[in-house]
């Protein structure tokens, strides 16, 4: 009889709890801006190098331009010298464009405070929905420079920058992936499965996101989620075979569903020592 009771309370118990989780889920997981960080040794680095890599914001229905401010508040007070961003800037123009304030946004994002520089590579969703057309003048009003398949110096760090387009959406000739060995590289690939192009054993870190961690981080179920591009690659710290260290983000915004579970938002904060 006893346990005919509890048996009673176990359906409206579960559904209490998976509406509880799924609340969290919906609305509290989302706002939790998270800051990871990581100390990296690099080979032929001249001084100490601080970045903040922030990457998959998808600005619009789910994850809105009223939440930019606080995200720029979060990478100044890091007090990067260079500040990276890895494409996904909108989730879907097409869609969104009406409801979204592409002025306010490049207002946001230009106050981020980065002396050595703002770059940013090309994410599939900058692509599609009528994107193209705004990706990158919104983000050169904010200040920042759109690599695409291009890299820059950064003398005063002895480090070169290098950003390649994006490998669902756009094309990049094969023989860029292969780096020179003389300079540290530190390269911005919104997927990760550019990792394993790259021929730069040793002196190369990239830093990519796309798979936004599985954004619902539900155990066994992650890598079934995991879309084209990922090379195998969820979130967190990965070395290729060729040696290539690679750090996937799991993103700041949301897309598909407006849900984060186990796998909160975040911007990354490396700072590149040289090796001794
Ligand atoms: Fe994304």
């Amino acid at each position: 009889m006893r346990i005919f009771r509890k048996k009673r309370w176990l359906l409206p118990g579960l559904l209490v709890l998976g509406a509880a989780l799924l609340l969290y889920a919906r609305f509290v997981e989302p706002a939790r801006l998270t800051v990871r960080t990581r100390t990296v040794q690099a080979e032929g680095l001249s001084r100490s190098l601080k970045v903040v890599f922030l990457t998959d914001t998808h600005f619009g229905r789910w994850y809105g331009v009223d939440r930019a401010a606080r995200l720029v508040d979060a990478i100044n007070a890091r007090q990067p010298d260079v500040v990276l961003f890895g494409g996904d800037l909108l989730d879907n123009y097409a869609r969104d464009r009406d409801s979204l304030d592409l002025e306010e946004l490049a207002a946001q994002l230009g106050r981020i405070q980065a002396p050595g520089g703002k770059f940013a590579v090309w994410g599939n969703h900058d692509y599609g929905g009528g994107a193209v057309r705004v990706y990158e003048s919104l983000l050169e009003q904010a200040g920042f420079q759109v690599l695409n398949d291009e890299s820059r110096l950064l003398e005063e760090w002895s480090v070169q920058v290098v950003g390649y387009d994006d490998v669902l959406m756009g094309w990049t000739d094969p023989e860029l992936y292969q780096l020179n060995r003389d300079i540290f590289q530190l390269v911005v690939a919104h997927e990760p499965s550019v990792a394993e192009k790259i021929s730069a054993p040793g002196e190369c870190f990239v830093l990519s996101g796309h798979t936004h961690g599985g954004q619902a981080s539900l155990p066994l179920l992650n890598r079934l989620w995991l879309p084209a591009g990922s090379g195998g690659m969820v979130r967190g710290d990965y070395t290729t075979q060729d040696g290539t260290q690679v750090y996937v983000s799991s993103g700041v915004g949301l897309t598909k569903l407006p849900l984060r579970f186990l796998c909160p938002p975040e911007i990354v904060c490396v700072t590149f020592e040289p090796a001794v």
